[in-house]
């Protein structure tokens, strides 16, 4: 059984989603600008992507990243204990196991969602992780799927992993529902249950546990932090990060060290943008995480549209986003 490190457990008061498309190695970057302590995801890559399609580069990290975790989908156990290894070689702090994404490519491979289905298997899978290496394993899961009776389908799940070693599990508060439904419909339609987060916390008390879904603010995620080891956000700390992650570390981590302005964080990105472009990468890859960064404050439109016009023009440079944070302090002034 692998020892759970104690930073981990506290980073994981606060954590981003994983979030394909959204959540790669520039968003982070751009993320832990905002906050030092909250621990970030990466997208899900399939443990098939990682040990049979050399997808090796497609999870290279920068190290001012961490803590960070690899999201893994898949449901051969050796095959993602593969990937752990791998995962734990590149130098990621944890592993986590999707057992809540319902896309339907993800549901052709057994993956995700459907394996809530299988508890089972979900146990070996994470025991053979763990046996494979080091970093802690851990699982992000729905609370069930389709006609599942999540009071007895969680328990269940949450009982058979711990038993296989998993110590930390993040849930998303809702059911997936497998067949009808996009996975965008997936993520708002079925009816949010966070008392019964809630009280897996209580039938479950040596679990740590945090709740994902539908968390949109810090004093939201406070509320849930009293009873509750961890709160997980996801689509609002991509489209507002600044209302997100620029107080967490002293609300939720009680870091009194000064923090960064929404402008000082446009402003570190640059020399991180210019070190991109010069490895042959554009400058849109970058600042297409950042649109969000000025949201609800004056000038937000005329940041989120230099950047979103210009970044992908050739040429584009750090000088844009130097233009756009200009746009937007000339509102302010
Ligand atoms: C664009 C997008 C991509 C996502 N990709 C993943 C993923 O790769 N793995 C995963 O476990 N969940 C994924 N999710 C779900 C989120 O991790 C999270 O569970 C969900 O958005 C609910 O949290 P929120 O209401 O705070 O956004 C994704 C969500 C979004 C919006």
């Amino acid at each position: 059984m692998t020892e759970r490190p104690a930073d981990l457990d506290t980073a994981a008061r606060l954590s981003v989603a994983p979030m394909m498309d959204w959540t790669d190695r520039h968003c982070r970057v751009f993320h832990r600008k905002m906050s030092r302590h909250a621990l970030l995801y990466t997208e899900m890559i399939t443990a098939p992507a990682l040990v049979r399609g050399g997808a090796r580069h497609l999870i290279a990290f920068d190290d001012s990243e961490h803590p960070v975790a690899l999201q893994l989908g898949g449901s051969d156990p050796r095959e993602l204990a593969e990937a752990a290894k791998i995962g734990a070689e590149e130098g990621y702090d944890q592993i986590d196991l999707n057992c809540g994404c319902p896309s339907d490519r993800v549901q052709s491979g057994t993956f995700g969602a459907v394996l809530m289905r299988h508890s089972d298997l979900v146990a070996d899978c994470a025991a053979e992780m763990i046996h494979a290496q080091g970093r802690e394993v851990t699982v992000k899961c729905r609370i069930g799927v389709d006609e599942q009776e999540p009071e007895a389908v969680l328990p269940d799940f949450l009982q058979k992993i711990s038993a296989a070693g998993v110590r930390r599990v993040t849930i998303h508060a809702r059911k997936a529902w497998l067949q009808g439904l996009s996975p965008k419909e997936n993520r708002d339609v079925p009816p949010l249950d966070y008392p019964l987060v809630h009280r897996m916390k209580a039938a479950f008390p040596d679990l740590h546990i945090s709740i994902n879904g539908g968390i949109d603010s810090l004093d939201a995620a406070s509320a849930h932090l009293d009873a509750l080891d961890g709160v997980m956000i996801g689509r609002a700390a991509y489209q507002r990060p600044a209302d997100i992650l620029l107080d967490a570390d002293r609300r939720i981590f009680g870091d009194d060290a000064p923090r960064p302005t929404a402008e000082d964080v446009a402003l570190e990105m640059i020399p991180y943008a210019e070190a991109h472009i010069v490895t042959g990468g554009r400058l849109h890859q970058v600042t297409r995480h950042m649109l969000g960064l000025f949201t609800g404050r004056p000038g937000a439109r005329h940041w989120r549209r230099i950047l979103s016009e210009g970044a992908n023009r050739p040429g584009a440079d750090g000088r844009l986003v130097e233009e756009a944070l200009s746009a937007v302090t000339r509102e302010v002034a």
